[in-house]
C-alpha cells in the first residue's frame, strides 16, 4: 500500500486554497483540515466573551477552548467546545477580527501544536497562511496558490452573495487588502511562500483545473515515494 503524504496549501484570502484542499482530499480519499477554521473559532470564543483585544487575556482563554473537526456528509464541520460553529465562524464580526487575534504567538503555538497532531499520520491536506513554511515544513508536497485582486474580490463576493450577505466589492476589497497586509507583516509566521512550494496561479482556472493540476502532483509524490 502507498504511504499517506502531506499536502500543505498556502496563500492569500480568496486564492483558492479551501475549495482546492477540500475536493483534492475527496479524491486522495484523504482527511481535509482548514487550519483558518481553527484561527475563527479561537477568534469567535474570544468575540463572545467581550474582552479587549489584548494578548495576555487572549493567552489566559486557551486552555478553555477546545476545537474539533467533524465530516459531515462531505462537509467539514467545525466545533468549539462540542458546539457546532461551522456557520458562526464566518460572520462578518468573526472576518474582521481574526487576522489580528492570529497574530498573537500563544495562539499560533497553541494552534501550530494541534494542527502537527492532526497530520502526524499523514494523510491530510491541510490548508492555510503557513502550513509549509511551519505547521510542515518537511510536508511531501507544497502548494502555493495566488490570484489576482480583482479575482480574489469577486470570488469572495460571490460566495458571500449567496450566503445572503449584502456586501459591496469595495468593501470585500477593503477586507481582504487589511486582511493581506496584516497576514503577510505579523511578526510570527507570516503569510509566505515556502522555498520548495510550487506556486499556481488560480486567477484563470476553473476549480476543476486546479484540483486536478494539484492531484496531479499529489500521484506524481505518492507515487514516487
Ligand atoms: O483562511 P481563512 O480566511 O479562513 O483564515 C482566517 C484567518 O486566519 C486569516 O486572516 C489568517 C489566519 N490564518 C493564519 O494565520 N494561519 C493559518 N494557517 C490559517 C489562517
Amino acid at each position: 500500500m502507498s504511504r499517506k503524504i502531506v499536502v500543505a496549501i498556502d496563500g492569500p484570502a480568496g486564492s483558492g486554497k479551501s475549495t482546492t484542499a477540500r475536493l483534492l482530499a475527496k479524491k486522495l480519499g484523504y482527511i481535509y483540515i482548514d487550519t483558518g477554521a481553527m484561527y475563527r473559532a479561537v477568534t469567535l470564543f474570544w468575540l463572545r466573551k467581550n474582552l479587549p483585544l489584548d494578548e495576555e487575556i487572549i493567552c489566559k482563554l486557551l486552555p478553555n477552548i477546545s476545537i474539533n473537526f467533524e465530516n459531515d456528509a462531505g462537509v467539514l464541520k467545525i466545533y468549539l467546545n462540542s458546539e457546532d460553529v461551522t456557520n458562526e465562524i464566518r460572520t462578518p464580526e468573526v472576518t474582521n477580527n481574526v487576522s489580528p487575534v492570529s497574530a498573537i504567538k500563544c495562539v499560533r503555538e497553541f494552534l501550530v501544536a494541534q494542527q502537527r497532531k492532526l497530520g502526524e499520520d499523514g494523510g491530510v491536506v491541510m490548508d492555510g497562511r503557513d502550513i509549509g513554511t511551519v505547521v510542515f515544513p518537511d510536508a511531501e508536497l507544497k502548494i502555493y496558490l495566488v490570484a489576482s485582486l480583482e479575482a480574489r474580490i469577486q470570488r469572495r463576493l460571490l460566495e458571500l452573495n449567496q450566503k445572503g450577505a449584502e456586501v459591496t466589492f469595495e468593501e470585500v476589497r477593503k477586507q481582504i487588502v487589511e486582511r493581506d497586509i496584516i497576514d503577510s507583516t505579523r511578526q510570527h509566521s507570516p503569510l509566505q511562500k515556502a522555498q520548495d512550494a510550487i506556486e499556481i496561479d488560480t486567477t484563470n482556472l476553473s476549480i476543476e483545473e486546479q484540483v486536478d493540476i494539484v492531484y496531479k502532483l499529489a500521484l506524481q509524490k505518492i507515487n514516487n515515494l
